[in-house]
């Protein structure tokens, strides 16, 4: 929410055209460097980042918690004021989305959100470069939610601000996403119960995990309260005929995501996994010059 929606679109095309030519613009972030401060696991938001940058000409640091003086105790704002004075990019994976804030308030240079507890930006880079190559412009389409309203379905709201698309959330009751973010969208995004009715004619249909990082301890009463939640082939019947299914991954089939869906010859995940690369690319090149 921090860029124009005119610079998200260009960023989506920037990420199509290297994407398509792997070869242009290969040097554009030469003798650029990347910190990577995570907290919680990651295989794609990581790799991206790191590839991301060795392709441009740049490198990156992952700083794991347990070995830097950050996760000894040091605070905050001085790891932000430190790092920032040797880097040029800096990105967070955490848990208080709060700290991303704080971090960033004491950056010299643009702080990325890896995912935190209320948001994944960067993942809904990867998911609107998707549907734009296969579908398009998803201005004016129907996407439907159907899952926890966490961190993921927390950015396709500002994706449905962003992108100028109608937001329908299917979730058990207790799951919703921030009030806030419903009221600040209430002109794009609804809440409705009944998977079926959210998926009614949608043209993208989007879940993730029921449990999320940080939520293990709830896991066995989550498998009870999202029963029912199932994305699978009885569900996107519902949906347009030339419906799209994203996750985010990674997925557990047999729970929120049926495996004949995941595993669906014309299914576009792994497109959606590959683009966090050039999503990735595209938004810090967009960086290095903002
Ligand atoms: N989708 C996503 O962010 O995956 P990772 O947790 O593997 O980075
Ligand atoms: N909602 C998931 C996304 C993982 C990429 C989590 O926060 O664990």
């Amino acid at each position: 929410m921090d860029l124009e929606k005119a610079e998200l679109h260009a960023i989506i095309q920037l990420a199509i055209a290297l994407k398509n030519s792997p070869d242009l613009r290969e040097d554009t972030l030469q003798h650029k460097t990347l910190a990577m401060i995570f907290e919680k696991a990651s295989t794609r938001t990581r790799v991206a980042f790191e590839v991301a940058m060795t392709q441009l000409g740049g490198s990156s640091l992952f700083l794991a918690n347990s070995d830097t003086q950050l996760g000894r105790g040091e605070p905050l704002e001085d790891t932000a004021k430190v790092l920032s004075r040797m880097v040029d990019f800096i990105t967070i994976r955490t848990f208080d989305h709060r700290k991303l804030e704080v971090f960033a308030q004491h950056s010299r240079v643009p702080v990325i959100n890896a995912l935190s507890d209320d948001f994944h930006p960067c993942q809904l880079l990867a998911d609107m470069q998707t549907f734009f190559e296969h579908r398009g412009d998803i201005q004016g389409k129907t996407v439907a939610w159907v899952g926890d309203g966490h961190n993921m379905c927390q950015s396709y709201i500002n994706a449905a601000e962003q992108f100028d698309f109608e937001l329908r959330i299917a979730c058990p009751q207790g799951f919703e996403p921030d009030a806030w973010l419903l009221e600040r969208s209430r002109s794009r995004v609804q809440i409705v119960r009944n998977p079926v009715e959210a998926v009614r004619g949608a043209h993208l249909v989007a879940t993730d995990v029921w449990t999320s990082m940080g939520h293990e301890d709830e896991r066995e009463k989550r498998l009870q309260q999202f029963a029912g939640f199932q994305i699978n082939d009885e569900l996107l019947s519902h949906a347009a005929s030339d419906v799209l299914f994203m996750h985010c991954l990674p997925a557990h089939r047999g729970e929120e995501v049926s495996a004949e869906v995941m595993d669906a010859p014309d299914s576009v995940i792994w497109d959606e996994a590959e683009n966090r690369l050039h999503t990735k690319k595209a938004l810090l090149e967009f960086l290095s010059k903002h």
